[in-house]
Protein backbone atom coordinates (compact mmCIF):
# COMPACT_ATOMS: atom_id res chain seq x y z
CA UNK A 1 0.00 0.00 0.00
CA UNK A 2 2.71 2.17 -0.03
CA UNK A 3 2.36 5.58 1.41
CA UNK A 4 4.18 6.63 5.18
CA UNK A 5 1.46 9.05 5.56
CA UNK A 6 -1.75 7.06 5.12
CA UNK A 7 -2.73 8.34 8.65
CA UNK A 8 -2.31 11.69 7.97
CA UNK A 9 -2.84 12.63 4.76
CA UNK A 10 -6.45 10.25 5.10
CA UNK A 11 -9.92 10.19 6.54
CA UNK A 12 -9.85 7.70 9.75
CA UNK A 13 -13.42 5.86 10.13
CA UNK A 14 -14.86 4.88 13.98
CA UNK A 15 -17.10 1.74 13.80
CA UNK A 16 -19.37 0.51 16.93
CA UNK A 17 -18.89 -2.83 15.69
CA UNK A 18 -22.47 -3.77 17.37
CA UNK A 19 -23.92 -1.43 15.60
CA UNK A 20 -22.87 -1.29 11.90
CA UNK A 21 -23.93 -3.80 9.96
CA UNK A 22 -25.14 -7.61 11.21
CA UNK A 23 -24.20 -10.31 8.46
CA UNK A 24 -25.59 -12.95 10.57
CA UNK A 25 -28.82 -12.16 11.59
CA UNK A 26 -28.82 -11.84 15.36
CA UNK A 27 -29.33 -8.04 15.68
CA UNK A 28 -25.73 -7.17 16.96
CA UNK A 29 -23.56 -5.95 14.48
CA UNK A 30 -20.50 -8.11 13.88
CA UNK A 31 -17.00 -8.53 11.62
CA UNK A 32 -18.84 -9.92 8.36
CA UNK A 33 -20.91 -7.41 8.24
CA UNK A 34 -18.53 -4.69 8.34
CA UNK A 35 -16.35 -6.96 5.34
CA UNK A 36 -19.59 -6.87 3.09
CA UNK A 37 -19.48 -2.87 3.71
CA UNK A 38 -15.93 -2.44 2.37
CA UNK A 39 -17.33 -1.28 -0.64
CA UNK A 40 -19.66 1.52 0.27
CA UNK A 41 -16.42 2.39 2.19
CA UNK A 42 -14.33 2.85 0.13
CA UNK A 43 -16.73 4.81 -2.35
CA UNK A 44 -16.94 7.12 0.70
CA UNK A 45 -13.06 7.27 0.58
CA UNK A 46 -11.56 6.74 3.81
CA UNK A 47 -8.31 5.29 4.96
CA UNK A 48 -8.46 2.97 7.92
CA UNK A 49 -11.03 1.89 9.97
CA UNK A 50 -10.77 2.09 13.63
CA UNK A 51 -13.17 -0.50 15.21
CA UNK A 52 -14.59 -0.37 19.08
CA UNK A 53 -13.12 -3.63 20.99
CA UNK A 54 -13.40 -7.40 19.06
CA UNK A 55 -12.21 -9.17 21.48
CA UNK A 56 -13.54 -11.91 23.40
CA UNK A 57 -15.45 -10.21 26.49
CA UNK A 58 -18.22 -10.73 28.39
CA UNK A 59 -19.96 -6.67 27.67
CA UNK A 60 -20.03 -5.35 31.23
CA UNK A 61 -18.56 -2.60 29.35
CA UNK A 62 -19.87 -3.19 25.85
CA UNK A 63 -16.46 -4.87 24.95
CA UNK A 64 -14.25 -2.60 27.05
CA UNK A 65 -13.63 -5.70 29.55
CA UNK A 66 -11.71 -7.97 27.68
CA UNK A 67 -11.24 -11.68 28.68
CA UNK A 68 -8.59 -12.80 26.05
CA UNK A 69 -6.75 -10.59 23.80
CA UNK A 70 -5.55 -12.68 21.46
CA UNK A 71 -9.24 -14.06 20.40
CA UNK A 72 -12.84 -12.86 18.65
CA UNK A 73 -15.73 -11.70 20.48
CA UNK A 74 -17.71 -14.35 19.14
CA UNK A 75 -20.57 -11.98 19.10
CA UNK A 76 -18.47 -10.31 16.22
CA UNK A 77 -17.06 -13.46 14.48
CA UNK A 78 -14.29 -15.67 14.30
CA UNK A 79 -10.23 -14.98 14.18
CA UNK A 80 -10.92 -16.14 10.76
CA UNK A 81 -13.39 -13.95 10.08
CA UNK A 82 -11.04 -10.88 11.22
CA UNK A 83 -8.06 -12.19 8.96
CA UNK A 84 -10.74 -12.05 6.11
CA UNK A 85 -11.94 -8.62 7.09
CA UNK A 86 -8.06 -7.40 7.15
CA UNK A 87 -7.41 -9.26 3.83
CA UNK A 88 -10.73 -7.61 1.75
CA UNK A 89 -10.00 -3.96 3.24
CA UNK A 90 -6.16 -3.75 2.60
CA UNK A 91 -7.31 -5.03 -1.03
CA UNK A 92 -9.05 -1.88 -0.99
CA UNK A 93 -6.57 0.06 0.84
CA UNK A 94 -8.47 0.81 4.25
CA UNK A 95 -6.46 0.13 7.24
CA UNK A 96 -7.36 -1.27 10.18
CA UNK A 97 -7.21 0.50 14.02
CA UNK A 98 -8.09 -1.79 16.45
CA UNK A 99 -9.21 -0.73 20.24
CA UNK A 100 -6.74 -1.94 22.79
CA UNK A 101 -7.86 -1.42 26.13
CA UNK A 102 -4.96 -1.70 28.08
CA UNK A 103 -5.62 -0.13 31.73
CA UNK A 104 -7.84 -3.24 32.82
CA UNK A 105 -9.16 -6.39 31.69
CA UNK A 106 -12.29 -8.33 32.49
CA UNK A 107 -12.61 -9.60 36.18
CA UNK A 108 -13.07 -13.03 33.79
CA UNK A 109 -9.70 -12.95 32.44
CA UNK A 110 -7.51 -16.03 33.18
CA UNK A 111 -4.95 -13.55 34.40
CA UNK A 112 -7.63 -12.05 36.84
CA UNK A 113 -9.03 -15.42 37.99
CA UNK A 114 -5.90 -16.55 38.59
CA UNK A 115 -4.29 -13.37 40.19
CA UNK A 116 -7.28 -13.29 42.67
CA UNK A 117 -7.28 -17.12 43.58
CA UNK A 118 -4.71 -16.65 45.99
CA UNK A 119 -2.13 -14.04 47.50
CA UNK A 120 0.89 -16.10 46.44
CA UNK A 121 -0.19 -16.20 43.01
CA UNK A 122 2.42 -15.69 40.59
CA UNK A 123 0.47 -13.20 39.27
CA UNK A 124 -1.10 -11.66 42.12
CA UNK A 125 0.72 -8.56 41.46
CA UNK A 126 -0.36 -8.15 37.79
CA UNK A 127 -3.56 -6.46 39.66
CA UNK A 128 -3.55 -3.81 42.13
CA UNK A 129 -3.75 -5.43 46.15
CA UNK A 130 -4.20 -3.94 48.84
CA UNK A 131 -5.27 -5.04 52.51
CA UNK A 132 -8.10 -2.39 54.46
CA UNK A 133 -6.75 0.20 56.37
CA UNK A 134 -8.34 0.03 59.33
CA UNK A 135 -11.24 -1.73 57.86
CA UNK A 136 -12.12 0.66 55.54
CA UNK A 137 -11.00 1.16 51.76
CA UNK A 138 -7.02 1.78 50.98
CA UNK A 139 -7.59 5.26 49.96
CA UNK A 140 -10.66 7.64 48.69
CA UNK A 141 -10.17 7.19 45.13
CA UNK A 142 -13.47 6.94 42.84
CA UNK A 143 -14.25 4.91 39.89
CA UNK A 144 -14.87 7.18 36.31
CA UNK A 145 -18.24 5.65 36.26
CA UNK A 146 -18.95 6.49 40.06
CA UNK A 147 -18.74 4.90 43.11
CA UNK A 148 -15.59 3.54 45.17
CA UNK A 149 -12.79 1.93 43.13
CA UNK A 150 -12.13 -0.78 45.37
CA UNK A 151 -13.33 -3.98 45.72
CA UNK A 152 -13.53 -6.36 48.63
CA UNK A 153 -12.54 -9.83 47.52
CA UNK A 154 -13.77 -11.88 50.45
CA UNK A 155 -11.93 -15.11 49.33
CA UNK A 156 -8.25 -13.86 49.49
CA UNK A 157 -9.27 -10.55 52.59
CA UNK A 158 -7.56 -7.59 50.23
CA UNK A 159 -9.44 -4.68 47.68
CA UNK A 160 -8.48 -4.52 43.75
CA UNK A 161 -8.38 -1.72 42.52
CA UNK A 162 -11.06 -0.42 39.53
CA UNK A 163 -10.66 2.42 38.13
CA UNK A 164 -14.34 1.72 35.72
CA UNK A 165 -16.29 -0.75 36.54
CA UNK A 166 -15.75 -3.55 39.49
CA UNK A 167 -15.87 -5.66 36.37
CA UNK A 168 -12.51 -4.03 35.25
CA UNK A 169 -9.73 -4.61 37.49
CA UNK A 170 -7.04 -2.28 36.41
CA UNK A 171 -3.87 -3.78 35.62
CA UNK A 172 -0.37 -3.17 37.26
CA UNK A 173 1.80 -1.45 34.82
CA UNK A 174 4.14 -1.55 37.23
CA UNK A 175 4.59 -5.09 37.03
CA UNK A 176 7.67 -6.15 34.39
CA UNK A 177 5.75 -9.32 33.63
CA UNK A 178 2.46 -8.07 32.65
CA UNK A 179 4.12 -5.28 30.94
CA UNK A 180 5.90 -7.78 29.13
CA UNK A 181 2.42 -9.71 28.27
CA UNK A 182 0.63 -6.70 27.06
CA UNK A 183 3.85 -6.51 24.50
CA UNK A 184 3.36 -9.64 23.33
CA UNK A 185 -0.15 -9.75 22.48
CA UNK A 186 0.56 -6.10 20.46
CA UNK A 187 2.81 -8.00 18.85
CA UNK A 188 0.20 -11.07 17.94
CA UNK A 189 -2.02 -8.53 16.28
CA UNK A 190 0.92 -6.27 14.63
CA UNK A 191 2.08 -9.87 13.09
CA UNK A 192 -1.78 -10.45 11.80
CA UNK A 193 -1.40 -7.44 9.64
CA UNK A 194 -3.38 -4.47 12.23
CA UNK A 195 -1.96 -1.49 10.77
CA UNK A 196 -2.98 0.41 14.09
CA UNK A 197 -4.26 1.00 17.84
CA UNK A 198 -6.51 3.16 19.03
CA UNK A 199 -5.32 3.53 22.63
CA UNK A 200 -8.27 3.44 25.52
CA UNK A 201 -7.91 5.90 28.69
CA UNK A 202 -3.98 6.01 27.83
CA UNK A 203 -3.44 8.27 30.40
CA UNK A 204 -4.81 5.96 33.90
CA UNK A 205 -2.00 3.02 33.14
CA UNK A 206 0.02 3.84 35.95
CA UNK A 207 -0.91 4.63 39.62
CA UNK A 208 0.62 6.97 42.36
CA UNK A 209 3.66 4.64 43.70
CA UNK A 210 2.27 5.45 47.58
CA UNK A 211 -1.75 5.74 46.12
CA UNK A 212 -1.96 8.46 47.72
CA UNK A 213 -5.67 9.85 48.37
CA UNK A 214 -6.64 12.34 45.85
CA UNK A 215 -7.73 15.95 47.35
CA UNK A 216 -10.86 17.55 47.44
CA UNK A 217 -11.67 19.84 44.44
CA UNK A 218 -14.36 20.60 41.60
CA UNK A 219 -13.51 19.67 37.48
CA UNK A 220 -15.35 22.08 35.49
CA UNK A 221 -17.50 19.74 35.22
CA UNK A 222 -18.03 18.41 38.77
CA UNK A 223 -20.18 15.55 39.10
CA UNK A 224 -22.06 14.84 42.31
CA UNK A 225 -20.31 11.05 43.34
CA UNK A 226 -16.48 12.39 41.99
CA UNK A 227 -15.59 15.61 44.29
CA UNK A 228 -11.81 15.14 43.69
CA UNK A 229 -8.94 15.95 41.38
CA UNK A 230 -7.30 12.51 40.23
CA UNK A 231 -4.06 13.44 40.82
CA UNK A 232 -2.59 10.43 42.10
CA UNK A 233 -5.24 7.83 39.96
CA UNK A 234 -4.11 9.43 36.44
CA UNK A 235 -1.58 11.15 34.64
CA UNK A 236 1.24 9.68 36.64
CA UNK A 237 4.90 10.62 34.74
CA UNK A 238 5.70 6.96 34.44
CA UNK A 239 2.83 6.50 31.79
CA UNK A 240 4.88 8.07 29.48
CA UNK A 241 7.50 5.75 29.86
CA UNK A 242 5.37 2.84 28.73
CA UNK A 243 4.24 5.02 25.70
CA UNK A 244 7.82 5.33 24.67
CA UNK A 245 8.29 2.12 25.04
CA UNK A 246 4.63 1.08 22.80
CA UNK A 247 6.05 3.25 20.16
CA UNK A 248 9.73 1.29 19.59
CA UNK A 249 7.55 -1.54 19.33
CA UNK A 250 4.90 -0.38 16.84
CA UNK A 251 8.08 1.60 15.15
CA UNK A 252 9.92 -2.24 14.97
CA UNK A 253 6.86 -2.77 11.94
CA UNK A 254 6.31 -0.63 8.67
CA UNK A 255 3.45 2.26 8.74
CA UNK A 256 2.17 1.20 12.01
CA UNK A 257 0.44 4.36 13.51
CA UNK A 258 -1.30 4.92 16.90
CA UNK A 259 -4.03 7.19 18.47
CA UNK A 260 -4.27 7.95 22.22
CA UNK A 261 -7.49 8.76 24.03
CA UNK A 262 -6.25 10.87 26.73
CA UNK A 263 -9.40 10.73 29.40
CA UNK A 264 -10.33 13.85 31.87
CA UNK A 265 -13.27 15.29 33.66
CA UNK A 266 -16.32 13.58 31.46
CA UNK A 267 -14.05 12.71 28.46
CA UNK A 268 -14.80 17.32 27.87
CA UNK A 269 -10.94 18.10 27.00
CA UNK A 270 -7.88 19.01 28.29
CA UNK A 271 -5.63 20.40 25.85
CA UNK A 272 -2.33 20.44 27.21
CA UNK A 273 -2.77 17.36 28.99
CA UNK A 274 -3.71 15.82 25.82
CA UNK A 275 -0.53 17.39 23.71
CA UNK A 276 1.68 15.90 26.44
CA UNK A 277 0.68 12.29 25.03
CA UNK A 278 2.67 13.18 21.76
CA UNK A 279 6.33 12.91 23.90
CA UNK A 280 8.55 15.07 21.47
CA UNK A 281 6.37 14.66 18.59
CA UNK A 282 8.27 11.47 17.62
CA UNK A 283 8.72 9.02 20.96
CA UNK A 284 5.06 8.84 22.01
CA UNK A 285 1.62 8.63 19.88
CA UNK A 286 1.35 9.59 16.08
CA UNK A 287 -1.75 10.73 17.44
CA UNK A 288 -4.21 12.32 20.62
CA UNK A 289 -7.65 13.45 20.58
CA UNK A 290 -8.54 16.53 21.77
CA UNK A 291 -12.32 16.16 23.01
CA UNK A 292 -12.08 19.98 23.93
CA UNK A 293 -15.05 20.08 20.79
CA UNK A 294 -17.15 17.57 22.78
CA UNK A 295 -18.20 20.30 24.96
CA UNK A 296 -18.51 23.33 22.29
CA UNK A 297 -21.22 25.24 21.71
CA UNK A 298 -21.76 26.41 17.59
CA UNK A 299 -20.26 29.48 16.63
CA UNK A 300 -16.89 29.85 14.57
CA UNK A 301 -15.15 31.94 17.31
CA UNK A 302 -15.18 28.63 19.48
CA UNK A 303 -14.95 26.20 17.29
CA UNK A 304 -11.52 28.63 16.15
CA UNK A 305 -10.25 29.21 19.75
CA UNK A 306 -10.08 25.14 20.42
CA UNK A 307 -8.56 24.32 17.02
CA UNK A 308 -5.77 27.67 17.89
CA UNK A 309 -5.26 26.26 21.46
CA UNK A 310 -4.66 22.54 20.61
CA UNK A 311 -2.15 23.45 17.52
CA UNK A 312 -0.32 25.40 19.42
CA UNK A 313 0.64 22.98 22.16
CA UNK A 314 1.51 20.02 19.64
CA UNK A 315 5.17 19.55 19.16
CA UNK A 316 6.42 20.79 15.87
CA UNK A 317 6.43 17.16 14.73
CA UNK A 318 4.00 16.30 15.92
CA UNK A 319 0.93 16.27 13.87
CA UNK A 320 -3.10 17.46 15.12
CA UNK A 321 -6.14 15.20 14.42
CA UNK A 322 -9.76 16.41 14.98
CA UNK A 323 -13.07 14.55 16.00
CA UNK A 324 -16.44 15.85 16.55
CA UNK A 325 -18.12 12.70 17.29
CA UNK A 326 -17.32 9.48 19.11
CA UNK A 327 -19.33 6.54 20.86
CA UNK A 328 -19.05 8.26 24.33
CA UNK A 329 -20.46 11.58 24.04
CA UNK A 330 -23.97 12.93 22.23
CA UNK A 331 -23.70 13.14 18.54
CA UNK A 332 -22.96 16.36 16.95
CA UNK A 333 -25.97 16.53 15.47
CA UNK A 334 -27.99 16.51 18.97
CA UNK A 335 -25.02 18.70 20.40
CA UNK A 336 -25.21 21.18 17.54
CA UNK A 337 -28.73 20.29 15.23
CA UNK A 338 -31.28 23.35 14.91
CA UNK A 339 -33.95 22.90 13.39
CA UNK A 340 -34.03 23.21 9.64
CA UNK A 341 -30.19 24.52 10.26
CA UNK A 342 -29.24 21.12 11.24
CA UNK A 343 -28.21 19.95 8.19
CA UNK A 344 -26.70 23.20 7.05
CA UNK A 345 -24.51 23.16 10.20
CA UNK A 346 -23.62 19.30 9.79
CA UNK A 347 -22.14 19.81 6.19
CA UNK A 348 -20.01 23.45 8.28
CA UNK A 349 -18.52 20.81 10.16
CA UNK A 350 -18.09 18.55 8.04
CA UNK A 351 -16.37 21.32 5.23
CA UNK A 352 -14.07 22.07 8.90
CA UNK A 353 -13.18 18.78 9.80
CA UNK A 354 -11.99 17.31 6.66
CA UNK A 355 -10.03 20.55 5.41
CA UNK A 356 -8.25 21.38 8.57
CA UNK A 357 -4.91 20.73 9.11
CA UNK A 358 -4.83 17.15 10.61
CA UNK A 359 -6.10 13.94 10.44
CA UNK A 360 -9.71 14.01 10.21
CA UNK A 361 -12.30 11.29 12.53
CA UNK A 362 -15.59 10.22 10.73
CA UNK A 363 -17.79 8.50 13.44
CA UNK A 364 -20.03 5.57 11.71
CA UNK A 365 -23.33 7.93 10.84
CA UNK A 366 -21.88 10.98 11.28
CA UNK A 367 -21.58 11.31 6.96
CA UNK A 368 -25.39 10.84 6.46
CA UNK A 369 -26.01 13.15 9.49
CA UNK A 370 -27.32 10.63 12.15
CA UNK A 371 -28.97 12.05 15.34
CA UNK A 372 -29.07 10.92 19.11
CA UNK A 373 -31.52 8.19 19.57
CA UNK A 374 -34.32 7.61 21.93
CA UNK A 375 -33.70 4.74 23.89
CA UNK A 376 -36.35 3.61 26.69
CA UNK A 377 -35.59 2.80 29.97
CA UNK A 378 -36.07 -1.43 29.78
CA UNK A 379 -33.45 -1.31 26.77
CA UNK A 380 -30.96 1.01 27.98
CA UNK A 381 -27.33 -1.49 27.72
CA UNK A 382 -24.79 0.93 28.63
CA UNK A 383 -23.77 0.47 31.86
CA UNK A 384 -23.32 4.04 32.87
CA UNK A 385 -26.57 4.34 31.83
CA UNK A 386 -28.77 1.80 33.46
CA UNK A 387 -26.66 3.47 36.81
CA UNK A 388 -27.72 6.81 36.57
CA UNK A 389 -30.93 7.02 33.94
CA UNK A 390 -32.81 9.75 33.99
CA UNK A 391 -30.06 11.88 35.10
CA UNK A 392 -27.64 10.78 32.56
CA UNK A 393 -29.17 8.32 29.77
CA UNK A 394 -25.95 6.90 29.02
CA UNK A 395 -24.31 5.99 25.71
CA UNK A 396 -26.64 4.00 23.55
CA UNK A 397 -28.10 7.02 22.24
CA UNK A 398 -25.16 7.24 19.95
CA UNK A 399 -24.64 3.96 19.37
CA UNK A 400 -27.95 3.30 17.39
CA UNK A 401 -27.52 1.11 14.26
CA UNK A 402 -26.32 2.46 11.26
CA UNK A 403 -29.54 3.72 8.71
CA UNK A 404 -28.38 1.85 5.47
CA UNK A 405 -31.99 1.92 3.52
CA UNK A 406 -35.27 2.66 4.26
CA UNK A 407 -36.38 -0.75 4.49
CA UNK A 408 -36.99 -2.73 7.85
CA UNK A 409 -34.69 -1.82 10.56
CA UNK A 410 -32.65 0.43 8.10
CA UNK A 411 -31.45 -2.23 6.75
CA UNK A 412 -28.88 -2.78 9.49
CA UNK A 413 -30.06 -6.02 10.33
CA UNK A 414 -33.31 -8.98 9.39
CA UNK A 415 -33.34 -9.93 13.47
CA UNK A 416 -34.09 -7.64 16.49
CA UNK A 417 -31.60 -4.80 16.51
CA UNK A 418 -30.02 -4.81 20.34
CA UNK A 419 -30.57 -0.95 20.24
CA UNK A 420 -33.63 0.49 18.91
CA UNK A 421 -33.31 1.94 15.31
CA UNK A 422 -33.85 5.50 15.25
CA UNK A 423 -37.09 6.47 14.05
CA UNK A 424 -35.72 9.14 11.33
CA UNK A 425 -34.26 6.24 9.66
CA UNK A 426 -36.85 6.38 6.72
CA UNK A 427 -35.17 9.69 5.73
CA UNK A 428 -32.00 10.02 7.12
CA UNK A 429 -30.32 6.60 5.06
CA UNK A 430 -27.74 5.90 2.91
CA UNK A 431 -29.59 4.88 0.38
CA UNK A 432 -31.76 7.77 0.01
CA UNK A 433 -28.79 9.49 0.61
CA UNK A 434 -26.92 8.26 -2.34
CA UNK A 435 -29.12 9.24 -4.50
CA UNK A 436 -29.41 13.30 -3.23
CA UNK A 437 -27.22 15.58 -4.94
CA UNK A 438 -27.68 17.92 -1.94
CA UNK A 439 -27.42 15.32 0.94
CA UNK A 440 -25.06 15.55 3.39
CA UNK A 441 -23.49 11.97 2.42
CA UNK A 442 -22.98 13.34 -0.98
CA UNK A 443 -21.30 16.72 0.42
CA UNK A 444 -18.75 14.24 2.51
CA UNK A 445 -17.84 12.18 -0.16
CA UNK A 446 -17.20 15.44 -2.87
CA UNK A 447 -15.17 16.46 0.28
CA UNK A 448 -13.10 13.51 0.80
CA UNK A 449 -12.79 13.27 -3.07
CA UNK A 450 -11.06 16.87 -3.01
CA UNK A 451 -9.06 16.02 -0.02
CA UNK A 452 -7.43 13.17 -1.91
CA UNK A 453 -7.03 15.45 -4.99
CA UNK A 454 -5.24 18.40 -3.33
CA UNK A 455 -1.99 17.67 -1.42
CA UNK A 456 -2.29 20.83 -0.11
CA UNK A 457 -5.51 19.53 2.01
CA UNK A 458 -3.78 16.57 3.22
CA UNK A 459 -0.21 17.90 4.13
CA UNK A 460 -0.17 21.48 3.48
CA UNK A 461 0.58 24.44 5.72
CA UNK A 462 -2.12 26.44 7.52
CA UNK A 463 -2.82 30.17 7.50
CA UNK A 464 -5.65 31.95 8.94
CA UNK A 465 -7.14 34.51 7.22
CA UNK A 466 -10.53 35.72 9.80
CA UNK A 467 -10.10 33.38 12.87
CA UNK A 468 -13.99 33.18 14.45
CA UNK A 469 -14.96 36.99 14.11
CA UNK A 470 -18.32 37.58 12.88
CA UNK A 471 -18.68 34.10 13.07
CA UNK A 472 -16.59 33.16 10.23
CA UNK A 473 -13.75 31.07 9.71
CA UNK A 474 -11.33 31.97 6.73
CA UNK A 475 -8.03 29.48 6.06
CA UNK A 476 -5.50 28.84 3.60
CA UNK A 477 -3.97 25.80 2.92
CA UNK A 478 -1.05 25.57 1.06
CA UNK A 479 1.46 23.19 -0.52
CA UNK A 480 4.40 24.20 -2.68
CA UNK A 481 2.47 25.93 -5.83
CA UNK A 482 -0.79 24.95 -4.81
CA UNK A 483 -3.04 27.28 -2.49
CA UNK A 484 -6.57 26.64 -1.60
CA UNK A 485 -8.99 29.21 0.59
CA UNK A 486 -11.77 27.55 2.49
CA UNK A 487 -14.70 30.11 3.54
CA UNK A 488 -16.69 28.99 6.38
CA UNK A 489 -19.87 31.11 7.44
CA UNK A 490 -21.27 29.71 10.99
CA UNK A 491 -24.62 32.01 10.61
CA UNK A 492 -27.60 31.91 9.44
CA UNK A 493 -26.86 35.44 8.16
CA UNK A 494 -25.59 36.64 5.01
CA UNK A 495 -21.98 38.08 5.28
CA UNK A 496 -19.42 40.27 3.47
CA UNK A 497 -15.44 39.12 4.11
CA UNK A 498 -12.87 40.66 2.84
CA UNK A 499 -10.75 38.22 1.29
CA UNK A 500 -8.01 41.07 -0.12
CA UNK A 501 -5.89 39.76 -3.17
CA UNK A 502 -7.19 35.87 -2.20
CA UNK A 503 -9.57 34.13 -4.55
CA UNK A 504 -9.69 31.62 -7.02
CA UNK A 505 -12.15 28.99 -8.73
CA UNK A 506 -14.62 27.16 -6.88
CA UNK A 507 -13.89 23.47 -6.58
CA UNK A 508 -16.51 22.83 -3.72
CA UNK A 509 -19.63 25.18 -2.07
CA UNK A 510 -22.44 24.25 -0.37
CA UNK A 511 -24.16 27.77 -2.20
CA UNK A 512 -21.90 27.96 -5.60
CA UNK A 513 -21.05 26.03 -8.89
CA UNK A 514 -17.90 24.61 -9.62
CA UNK A 515 -15.20 26.49 -11.84
CA UNK A 516 -16.62 30.03 -10.70
CA UNK A 517 -14.22 32.26 -10.23
CA UNK A 518 -14.34 33.84 -7.51
CA UNK A 519 -11.97 37.49 -6.52
CA UNK A 520 -11.45 39.62 -3.85
CA UNK A 521 -11.58 42.27 -2.21
CA UNK A 522 -14.80 42.05 -0.48
CA UNK A 523 -16.83 38.83 -0.78
CA UNK A 524 -20.52 38.66 -0.25
CA UNK A 525 -21.49 34.83 1.63
CA UNK A 526 -24.49 33.33 2.24
CA UNK A 527 -26.42 32.03 5.45
CA UNK A 528 -23.79 28.33 6.48
CA UNK A 529 -21.84 28.86 3.07
CA UNK A 530 -18.98 26.45 3.03
CA UNK A 531 -17.22 27.36 -0.05
CA UNK A 532 -13.02 25.67 -0.77
CA UNK A 533 -11.25 28.12 -3.45
CA UNK A 534 -8.21 27.32 -5.54
CA UNK A 535 -6.58 30.36 -5.87
C1 LIG B 1 -12.92 4.70 27.29
C2 LIG B 1 -13.93 4.25 26.28
C3 LIG B 1 -15.23 4.06 26.98
C4 LIG B 1 -15.05 2.99 28.04
C5 LIG B 1 -13.93 3.37 29.00
C6 LIG B 1 -13.51 2.22 29.87
O1 LIG B 1 -13.21 5.94 27.78
O2 LIG B 1 -14.01 5.16 25.23
O3 LIG B 1 -16.25 3.74 26.09
O4 LIG B 1 -16.24 2.83 28.76
O5 LIG B 1 -12.78 3.77 28.31
O6 LIG B 1 -12.76 1.29 29.16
Amino acid sequence: MGDRLWWKHGILYEIWVSSFSDANGDGRGDIPGITAKLDYLADLGIEGIWLSPINTSPMFDTGYDVSNYCDINPLFGTLKDFEVLIEEAHRRGIRIIMDLVMNHTSHLHAWFIESRSARDNPKRDWYIWRGAKNGKVPNNWMAAFGGRAWEWDAHTQQYYLHLFLKEQPDVNWRNPELRQAMFDMIRFWLDKGVDGFRLDVCNFFVKDARMRSNPFGLGPYPRPYDLQKHIYDRNQPETHDILKEFRALLDEYDERMSVGEVACDEYCGDPPLAASFYGNGTDELHLVFDFAHMNNTWGAPSFYERIKTMSSLIPGEGWPCHVFNNHDQFRSMRRYGKGPDAIKRAKILAALLITLRGTPFVYYGEEIGMQNGKIPRRLIQDPVGKKYWPLHPGRDPERTPMQWSPERNAGFTTGKPWLPVNSDYDRVNVENELTDRNSLLIFYKDLIAIRKQYPALQQGDMIPVIEGQDDIIVYRRGYAQEKLLIILNFSDKNRRVNIAELGGQVILSTHRFANQTIKGPELSILPYEATILKG
